[in-house]
């Protein structure tokens, strides 16, 4: 496994791959690794030649008071966790060679962006779209290795793919959970353990609402049972529990086959999320 910083490194390693006719498979990631990223990995090891993984905390997807500085990186042990799965390339760039002096473009889903986390973080997905348009501009992907864990991500990242004619093929891949139902993220390590019990209201209100949903129950109902249930819990705040359609993100009032709930709560300081998709699979 190779590891380097410079984009220069990573098109002098992946062109003569691609121009072999390899299939280059990529996961982007912001580090502090846990098994839904290994997933990732392990998913694009099966179904590409060459695997390449960046790790690189992005500075412009999160804002002044968010939680930056204080975001794990305890870059041994990821660059261990990638080996193990058999990652080929890992780029870990610094923030002057992702973002150099004079850097003043980026790249903006309208519509999507602004709702659901995008209302809460008005700045977070033009962060996330201009980093993920970089790294594709630096890998050139053949498939590139999103989680469900995020469906709001994902499906901006579909859109802008699509907009912009990146001729990268998106895969999303299952929330991979604990055994207790809570889905694993980097920020769970934040969690003391009264707030590990509460946060486990998020994927409880989704399967309740996913009984609810296979009961015929209208998906505005199944989003106030939701609501209630989260917002029952001792320390949780409640961000949002909505069920919508999974294209447009709005609201739903009617039943229709394919649905995805979306939750967000903060317990404590630390914000999670969580989602489903119900009904035929999306992806
Ligand atoms: P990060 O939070 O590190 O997540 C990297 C990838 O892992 C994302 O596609 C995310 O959806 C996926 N992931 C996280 N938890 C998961 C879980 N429990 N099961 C399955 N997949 C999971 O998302 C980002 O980084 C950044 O926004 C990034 C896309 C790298 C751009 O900076």
């Amino acid at each position: 496994m190779q590891v380097v910083e410079h984009i220069s490194e990573v098109r002098a390693v992946v062109e003569p791959i691609r121009r072999a006719g390899k299939r280059v498979g990529f996961v982007p990631t912001m580090g502090a690794l846990h098994r839904g990223h290994l997933d990732l990995m392990q998913t694009a090891r099966r179904e590409c030649d060459f695997v390449v993984t960046s790790i690189f905390v992005n500075p412009t997807q999160f804002a002044p008071h968010e939680d930056l500085a204080k975001y794990p990186r305890p870059k041994e042990r990821d660059l261990e966790l990638c080996q193990s799965v058999g990652v080929d390339l890992i780029f870990y760039p610094t923030v002057d060679e992702m973002y150099p002096r004079g850097a003043v473009t980026s790249v903006y889903v309208d519509g999507l962006s602004t709702v659901l986390e995008g209302a809460i973080r008005p700045t977070h997905f033009r962060g996330v779209t201009t980093v993920v348009a970089k790294l594709f501009g630096i890998v050139s992907p053949d498939r590139a290795y999103f989680g469900q864990k995020d469906y709001q991500q994902q499906l901006i990242i579909r859109t802008m793919v699509r907009d912009l004619d990146m001729a990268v093929d998106i895969r999303t891949c299952p929330t991979t959970r604990d055994t207790d139902g809570m889905a694993l993220s980097s920020r769970n390590a934040y969690l003391s353990p009264s707030e590990r019990t509460a946060g486990l209201c998020l994927s409880q209100a989704l399967k309740r609402g996913e009984q609810m949903a296979a009961d015929g129950v209208a998906p505005d109902v199944i989003a106030d049972a939701m609501q209630d249930q989260m917002e029952a819990t001792p320390g949780v705040a409640l961000d949002y529990a909505v069920v919508v359609d999974p294209w447009t993100l709005t609201d739903l009032t009617t039943p229709q086959p394919q649905m995805v709930a979306l939750v967000a709560a903060h317990i404590g300081a630390t914000r999670l999320i969580d989602n489903a998709i119900w009904g035929a699979p999306l992806y």
